[in-house]
């Protein structure tokens, strides 16, 4: 890249000149081959597949628009969500333990540490920052986004962002309203403009303010359209209304249909390999569908972002960073501030007393029982495109054994008998990647291979128009079926293991793995219930340290938990097309009047607190919060607000602000509290706007704190 023209050209921006004009000098100096070059990606279709397939994703970044004449140096593409997926890198808790954290700098922490990972293994550009509204808890990828609402989904992807961006350029995905998984590839979504500015895109909006490099489109329709064919979503809102700079990647092998109406929609670089575009954009060219500006326009804008994060390629990566210490320490300190305490009763003491159950008195336990088949595997979520392969993983009985030395800890995936004699039963259910994650359903990617593959392009593999099915598997390691559930109560055999463990009368602690809301109508048999998601190669440790109470369990729902799943929004798996409006998740139950199990923010701690003396001043909130417990501990403050007299309607109350904060013994607080009152804008008449009038505001520990200290703000 030295010395080359875009070396050149990248200098004169650091000095101040226009990267777009620079771009658009470098662009007028390429061959149309080299235009039409950068809009896919550069491995030929049918060696990309098979390597792919054979297990190349997990192995290599996939490369796309290097033209090595002028020194371009393009991007190489690296997933992902939880970590770096190329060889044995560091596995973070999933994106929605990291949203339980409500700590956007801990997630810039771990965007860095992402980020520093995916640069030294090859990549330059990834597809860490998936953000989808969790509009249903059964989406299979759930556990890659951060939770149900725009507000608190927005500032953790910024924050991812802001971390990778240090590294690579990032991109925000699925753009927009992917959040179904076994229909991904055929679902229409119908919105309207309110749901699609209000509750779709804010936190869309957000990434792209905050200066995301680059956008993934979504496989499904909107509106009838293919979301990397649509004008609507890729011109007209990005780029148009948002003002965004910066270019847009289709997401990988199905995301394109019509190659030149991608272009004149506004999708830049067709992913991952030589595919639709290789094939159609020439004739396009000739027959006048397409023309050399609409090609210009596109590459101009890749171009441009290269050339605005050139400092990117020009660094050195630093290979020692992959799975490093720092990196483990940060993981296993991730998974317990985002372990949710959902529930922990009173039980007696060793002293006759009675207290909570957790933190386990360490003092009193001689005898462990742990139960399940979760406890002694590694589980760390999907087996799709964000999957990683960490070097080793601490599995929950390899943790509690590790921090508990002489204590004796007996295991049983199903043998309940083990339980006699102990002081506490530890039982770990819930889901794998079998039960939840990508999906690939094979009947769908048939057809749309037969549509869309291109003919055999390597004279090495064969010639001649080649029709193929798409193995599930992506190779070794391979690609697991997970999809949606279908249920969000736990498989009939985990119900009745915790029935059998209850009925042994020992104190008993259910731990549940899974990427996002989990129906427990067993939970009142039980005396403590800790989500720990998909806890990352340290999850382990981090249980360990939440149960014997070194750690507090930090996470907050990112969603709410309904009583019974019939108290939800509709979810169909099978669906062909599905409308989208403004409710789902805490404001849909609001608005049917029916109380969660678990309210959105719910979470306890190992202490308590109280709330006093708030004030809402513009854009700015405080509030004193006061530890009234017997140990330090942390907490999240939630400001929500509504508006009951609107001339809209809406939800009852929006989250427009939040705040971890952490408070000492007997000690209090002052948190302040910036407020985003723009998640309260109503669209109307192609605009957003803030609606004049009195606002009630409330600040608590959740959705429905009854200590909640209630206000109002006049606007
Ligand atoms: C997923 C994307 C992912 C891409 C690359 C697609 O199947 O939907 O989220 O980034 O694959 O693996």
């Amino acid at each position: 890249m030295t010395g080359s023209p875009f070396a050149l050209a990248a200098q004169r921006v650091a000095s101040g000149a226009s990267h777009h004009d620079e771009a658009a000098t470098l662009v007028a100096s390429m061959t149309i081959d080299e235009r039409l070059g950068c809009l896919d990606g550069d491995t030929p279709f049918w060696p990309g597949l098979l390597d792919m397939l054979g297990g190349g994703y997990y192995r290599h970044a996939w490369p796309a628009a290097h033209v090595d004449r002028l020194g371009v140096p393009g991007i190489d593409f690296a997933d992902g969500p939880r970590g770096c997926v190329i060889g044995a890198a560091t596995a973070f808790p999933v994106s929605m333990a990291r949203g339980a954290t409500f700590d956007p700098e801990l997630e810039e922490r771990v965007g860095d540490a992402i980020g520093a990972e995916l640069r030294a293994s090859g990549a330059t550009y990834t597809g860490a920052v998936c953000m989808n509204l969790l509009r249903h808890p059964a989406w299979g990828r759930a556990q890659e986004t951060y939770g149900e609402d725009p507000h608190h989904v927005g500032e953790m992807a910024v924050a991812l962002t802001r971390g990778l961006q240090r590294h690579v350029l990032a991109c925000m995905k699925h753009f927009a309203l992917n959040s179904m998984e076994n229909a991904r590839f055929r679902v229409d979504v119908t919105v309207d403009e309110r749901a699609l500015h209000e509750v779709y895109l804010s936190h869309f909006r957000r990434v792209a303010d905050a200066g995301v490099a680059s956008v993934m489109s979504a496989y499904n329709s909107v509106n009838g359209s293919w979301c990397g064919e649509s004008t609507a979503l890729l011109t007209d809102i990005l780029r148009d209304e948002w003002d965004w700079d910066g270019f847009v990647t289709s997401d990988f092998i199905f995301g394109v249909r019509d190659a030149a109406a991608s272009v004149r929609a506004g999708l830049d670089i067709e992913m991952p390999l030589r595919m639709a575009r290789a094939m159609q954009l020439s004739a396009a060219l000739d027959e006048g569908r397409l023309n050399l500006a609409d090609i210009d326009a596109a590459v101009v804008r890749v171009v441009a972002t290269l050339l605005r994060f050139a400092w990117v390629f020009q660094r050195r990566p630093d290979p020692s960073v992959i799975a490093s210490p720092d990196h483990r320490a940060l993981a296993r300190d991730v998974a317990a501030r985002s372990t949710v305490l959902l529930r922990n009763e009173t039980v007696d003491g060793v002293e006759g007393d009675r207290r909570p159950l957790l933190p386990l008195d360490r003092t009193a336990v001689r005898r462990v029982a742990v139960v399940g088949r979760l406890a002694a595997v590694a589980n760390l979520g999907d087996g799709g495109s964000s999957d990683v392969h960490p070097p080793s993983v601490v599995t929950p009985l390899e943790g509690l054994r590790a921090a508990l030395g002489d204590v004796v800890v007996d295991h049983s995936d199903d043998d309940t008998t083990i339980v006699d004699g102990a002081d506490v039963a530890v039982v770990v259910v819930g889901f794998t990647k079998a039960d939840e994650g990508e999906y690939l359903d094979t009947t769908g990617t048939a057809t749309l291979a037969a549509e869309l593959f291109p003919p055999m392009d390597d004279p090495q593999l064969g010639v001649g128009t080649a029709t193929t099915t798409v193995s599930p598997a992506r190779g070794e390691p391979t690609m697991a079926l997970g999809g949606d559930r279908r249920s969000l109560r736990l498989s009939t055999s985990d119900e009745a293991l915790i029935a059998a463990v209850r009925d042994r009368g020992v104190p008993t602690v259910v731990v549940v793995m899974g990427g996002s809301a989990v129906v427990m109508p067993w939970a009142v048999d039980v005396d403590a219930i800790l989500h720990v998601w998909y806890p990352g190669m340290e999850g382990g440790r981090a249980l360990a340290a939440v149960l014997l109470g070194d750690d507090e369990p930090g996470g907050r729902l990112p969603f709410a938990v309904p009583a019974d799943e019939a108290d939800l929004v509709p979810f169909d798996p099978d669906a062909d097309a599905a409308v989208y409006d403004l409710f789902h998740g805490q404001w849909h139950l609001d608005r049917i009047g029916h109380q969660a199990a678990y309210p959105f923010g719910h979470g306890l701690g190992y202490t308590r607190f109280g709330l006093r003396d708030a004030v809402v001043d513009g854009d700015r909130g405080e509030v004193t919060v006061v530890n009234t417990g017997d140990r330090p501990g942390s907490t999240v403050v939630f400001v929500f607000a509504g508006m009951t007299e609107s001339r809209w309607e809406r939800p009852a109350r929006r989250l427009i602000g939040f705040r971890r904060i952490t408070v000492d013994v007997a000690a209090i607080a002052t948190v302040e509290l910036p407020l985003d009152w723009s998640a309260l804008a109503v669209r109307s008449a192609g605009r957003l706007i803030d609606e004049p009038g009195r606002y009630e505001v409330e600040i608590g520990l959740h959705a429905h704190d009854p200590q909640a200290i209630t206000l109002t703000a006049d606007r």
